[in-house]
């Protein structure tokens, strides 16, 4: 299965991607995470992806398809891939069909999170995240046991770099502009559904686990 996760910054793919994929038993790949390790180990890559993350654009699509696409080939043992984050532009999207018809396989499920502009403000900057295992915390509304330091590996928690306003402001506007536009992609092919992503994490996780197990019949 092949299932995307759309949604604008803040909207709660991060927060939402482990628990579907333990409970679907798929492998998660989130672009954000796999550009954001680049950049730590400081590898050309990162370097060459570092000022568009941290202004809030978008990379350029031949990078990220590419990173994205060669992840793609191997999903260790599961039944399938959850997409965080990618595609997020109408090339990536079509780029990301092509390479799936090439294998007999397609897109199975896209979950499109509904969130207000007014909400993401205030769950990003409240946002904290494990450098180690990329748990997502928020200072509010999912508070780690001990301030500022993850439960699971006990990694001092940071805040992105990406996470200040004004780049949140800018994040927004390009989803709007570039990302936005792929729910009608999806819708066409028939496979969007609409989650209302402003409610409580455990909520929005129960509303997708039931529109996937409505839509998809265990299918490869
Ligand atoms: P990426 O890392 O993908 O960031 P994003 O899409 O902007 O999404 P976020 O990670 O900010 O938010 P999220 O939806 O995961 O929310 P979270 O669960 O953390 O991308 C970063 C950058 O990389 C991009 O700007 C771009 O430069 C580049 N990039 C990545 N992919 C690319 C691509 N395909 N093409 C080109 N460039 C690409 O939740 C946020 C907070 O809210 C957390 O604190 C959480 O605890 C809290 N929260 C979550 N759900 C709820 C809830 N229901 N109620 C209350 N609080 C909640």
């Amino acid at each position: 299965m092949i299932l995307v996760l759309l949604g604008p910054p803040g909207a709660g793919k991060g927060t939402q991607a482990p628990r579907l994929c333990a409970d679907l038993d798929l492998r998660q790949l989130s672009s954000g995470d796999v550009l954001r390790a680049e950049k730590r180990k400081g590898t050309p890559l990162g370097d060459q992806v570092a000022w568009f993350m941290v202004s809030g654009n978008l990379v350029p699509d031949a990078i990220v398809t590419e990173v994205m696409l060669t992840q793609l080939k191997d999903p260790a043992g599961h039944r399938g891939f959850l997409l965080d984050g990618f595609p997020r532009t109408a090339t990536q999207a079509e780029s990301l069909d092509k390479s799936l018809r090439s294998k007999g396989k397609r897109v199975n499920l896209v979950l499109s999170l509904q969130v207000a502009d007014e909400v993401i403000v205030e769950r990003i900057t409240g946002r904290r995240i494990c450098p180690t295992c990329a748990r997502v915390y928020h200072l509010r509304y999912h508070p780690p046991a001990q301030l500022d330091i993850c439960d699971v590996d006990q990694s001092p928690l940071i805040l992105r770099d990406d996470d200040t306003v004004p780049v949140v402001a800018k994040r927004l506007a390009t989803y709007h502009e570039m990302t936005q536009p792929l729910e009608m992609y999806y819708r066409e092919q028939g496979v969007l559904a609409e989650v209302d992503a402003a409610q409580s994490p455990d909520e929005v996780f129960a509303r997708m686990i039931e529109i996937v197990r409505s839509r998809w019949e265990g299918g490869s």
